[in-house]
């Protein structure tokens, strides 16, 4: 029943389609929800951003609860052991500060890492509050027989830094898309190359998460809202090889040159040449 669901992308609401699905069968998620970006407001939380099929803005609460629901059922769905990945940033309306902790602590998932992601964007020159340059990326993590420490990550995946200082995507007429190199720098951290894994993106938009998936060797599964996103999510998998060399620069960042015990000689070493 499960592999139906292989390299799928499902046209309709994440909550709905998430309910559909069996216990614990998806290895890992990515993904990058709407904003609630409260278009009333002018922008003032995230400019420049217009779906073509749903308005981003709900009354903050109902929001907050339905992030809560899609993460529970998302909790469900992937396994024991598992991990999930969530884009997402703070936001102020009329100076309230809502902040992503507010809804995930009262999720089931285990709160692993809080990632800053820089997303090396120019300042601005006027505004409330100083530039706001960073998302935020949770890694949330399933416990398996209630250990909440999970596995150690290999040391060529774990000298990656928590602040991820990195481009946004500029080249992709989705409105809000992530680049390419995020969900395969979780992919390539978290799921052995040497095994097909499935990774599943709940609000896919423009098929990043499945490019990278595909790209690394794995299988996706998508949702989306938006019929015309999911044509070009489609589209854009099928030519995913134009994208091969964005995945390749992420790969050559998971390589260690030096073992932790060679870099721990080398400073001893220079410590004795100063002593
Ligand atoms: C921030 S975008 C994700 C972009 C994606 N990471 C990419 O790289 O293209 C959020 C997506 O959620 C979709 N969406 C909004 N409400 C939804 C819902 N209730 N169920 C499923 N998808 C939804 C939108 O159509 C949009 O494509």
């Amino acid at each position: 029943m499960s592999r139906l669901y292989n390299d799928k992308i499902l046209c309709g609401d994440s909550l709905a389609e998430l309910q559909k699905m069996p216990d614990g069968f998806i290895d890992l998620g990515i993904t990058s929800p709407p904003y609630n970006k409260q278009e009333k407001n002018n922008g003032e939380l995230v400019s420049k951003v217009v779906y073509s099929s749903f308005r981003d803005s709900v009354p903050e609460a109902e929001y907050q609860e339905n992030q809560v629901r899609v993460l529970d059922e998302l909790f469900r769905v992937i396994k024991e052991g598992g991990s999930f990945f969530y884009n997402h940033k703070i936001r102020w309306v009329n100076g309230e500060m809502f902040h992503p902790m507010d809804w995930l602590r009262k999720t089931q998932w285990t709160v692993k890492q809080e990632i800053i992601w820089d997303r090396t964007i120019a300042g601005n020159i006027r505004g409330w509050r100083f530039w706001q340059v960073e998302e935020r990326i949770y890694w949330l993590y399933k416990p398996m027989e209630g250990n909440k420490k999970g596995k150690e990550l290999d040391s060529k995946d774990a000298k990656l830094t928590s602040i991820w200082r990195n481009v946004p995507e500029n080249n992709n007429p989705h409105p809000a898309p992530f680049p390419v190199w995020l969900p395969a720098r979780i992919i390539l951290s978290l799921l052995s190359e040497q095994e097909a894994g499935l990774v599943i993106d709940p609000y896919i938009g423009s098929g990043t998460t499945a490019v990278a998936a595909a790209l690394l060797g794995h299988t996706y599964i998508g949702i989306d809202i938006d019929e015309q996103y999911i044509d070009y999510a489609q589209e854009r998998i099928k030519n995913r090889a134009q994208e091969c060399d964005k995945v390749e620069k992420e790969r050559a960042l998971h390589i260690v040159k030096k073992s932790h015990s060679k870099r721990k000689q080398e400073a001893k070493s220079a410590l004795r040449l100063f002593a």
